[in-house]
């Protein structure tokens, strides 16, 4: 039985009928850019993520690019982030003109190593950009140990994790800021692009407001250069559908990924994919580890079996980073994680066959080597 890496059909079914009568509404109100649909949805993601202010945006990519412009930045200062991530979380450091940091992550949790943390930072230090990969949580408490003794800003870059929570605390909510990305893919995912900033800080929140709309504070009054990172009424509208099945959602994901680990323990060398400490993993991803992780995709790409790599190049020795001259040897759990993960198919609407048939295809692959 072939099993695809991903079924977006799946979850959009559930939700059909009731998206197009909201695309019907929207269509007669022809009110597409922000309004009512956006400020429901603001309220109802940042209540999910604990937080009193949310503000809906374009992207994931854009989220992070206005809550590090939000909490402020001058050319020449250095934010600190990891090199096994997407590039959205270190193109927006760069394109705000400050100089790209790299720590390197943590075998434990896949996430920023709080150990090497403090010793990369300076006194032109500024702030730092933890990421939840996967949707589990960084380790936010030490994080935020060293970002309050070196008085440095924390935006959680929390694209992968909706709904993680660290401490019985969501994410999102642990930093200064919060960004997260509705890309289809995510566990919330949008009919399109789609992002969100959450913020305890109501100045904070207001100043990503104004860098969303060309840094407007009235009509045509511009108090800054800021962006078109505006959020339209059909995406939220959806979004805001979907919110309403999200922990049944993430339950799901929790309930395939315990499959898994009970299907895959003690396979062959496979490497089981980390929780961090006092947390809920989102699930967003379920990524384990093997030396032979490249036979192991063939094998299963052979039985109709979509995997995939997140990430199979980390950023340090990406074309587009060399001009900052680290070695490849800098970071060498990033490497070995580049070398090792492969991302099993776990998404809303898996069946039990589905799950079944993947676990006993993996332990076929070990069997027989
Ligand atoms: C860790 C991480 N950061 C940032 C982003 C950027 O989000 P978007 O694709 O919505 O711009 C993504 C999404 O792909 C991501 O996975």
């Amino acid at each position: 039985m072939p099993v695809p890496f991903l079924d977006l059909s799946r979850q959009n079914r559930e939700i059909r009928d009731r998206a197009l009568a909201l695309f019907s509404d929207i269509l007669e109100k022809s009110a597409f850019i922000g309004g009512a649909y956006v400020q429901e949805f603001e309220a109802n993601f940042a209540r999910f993520c604990q937080v009193p202010h949310g503000v809906a945006v374009n992207s994931g990519t854009d989220a992070l690019r206005l809550a590090i412009a939000a909490c402020g930045l001058e050319p020449g200062d250095e934010i600190i982030t990891v090199p096994f991530t997407f590039i959205a979380t270190a193109e927006v450091i760069t394109q705000n003109v400050a100089r790209l940091v790299f720590v390197d992550i943590d075998p434990d949790t896949y996430n920023m190593d709080p150990r090497k943390l403090e010793a990369a930072i300076t006194p032109r230090t500024r702030g730092i950009i933890p990421v939840h990969l996967y949707g589990n949580p960084a380790p936010m408490d030490a994080i935020m140990d060293i970002a309050r003794r070196h008085k440095l800003w924390v935006v959680e870059d929390a694209c992968q994790a909706h709904g993680a929570t660290l401490g019985g605390r969501a994410v999102g909510g642990l930093g200064t800021m919060g960004t997260f990305s509705f890309y289809p893919t995510k566990n919330l995912g949008a009919t399109g692009e789609g992002g969100f900033v959450t913020t305890h800080s109501e100045e904070l929140a207001q100043k990503v407001l104004a860098l969303r709309n060309h840094g407007q504070s009235a009509r045509y009054a511009h108090e800054f250069e800021g962006y078109n990172a505006r959020m339209d009424a059909l995406k939220a509208a959806v979004l805001n559908e979907k919110l309403r099945h999200l922990p049944e959602w993430n339950r799901q994901r929790a309930h395939w990924a315990d499959v898994y680990y009970d299907g895959l323990r003690q396979v062959g060398d496979l490497v089981l994919p980390p929780i961090t400490e006092g947390a809920t993993h989102a699930w967003h991803l379920f990524s384990v580890r093997t030396q032979q992780r490249d036979a192991l995709r063939a094998f299963l790409t052979e039985r109709g079996i979509g995997t995939a790599v997140h990430y199979p190049i980390p950023l340090h020795v990406q074309k587009a980073y060399l001009h900052l001259g680290y070695a490849p040897e800098d970071f060498p759990v990033s490497m070995e994680c580049s070398r090792t993960v492969l991302s099993l198919p776990l998404y809303q609407g898996i069946t039990e066959p589905e799950v079944a048939e993947t676990i006993a295809a993996v332990r076929a692959f070990f069997n027989r080597s």
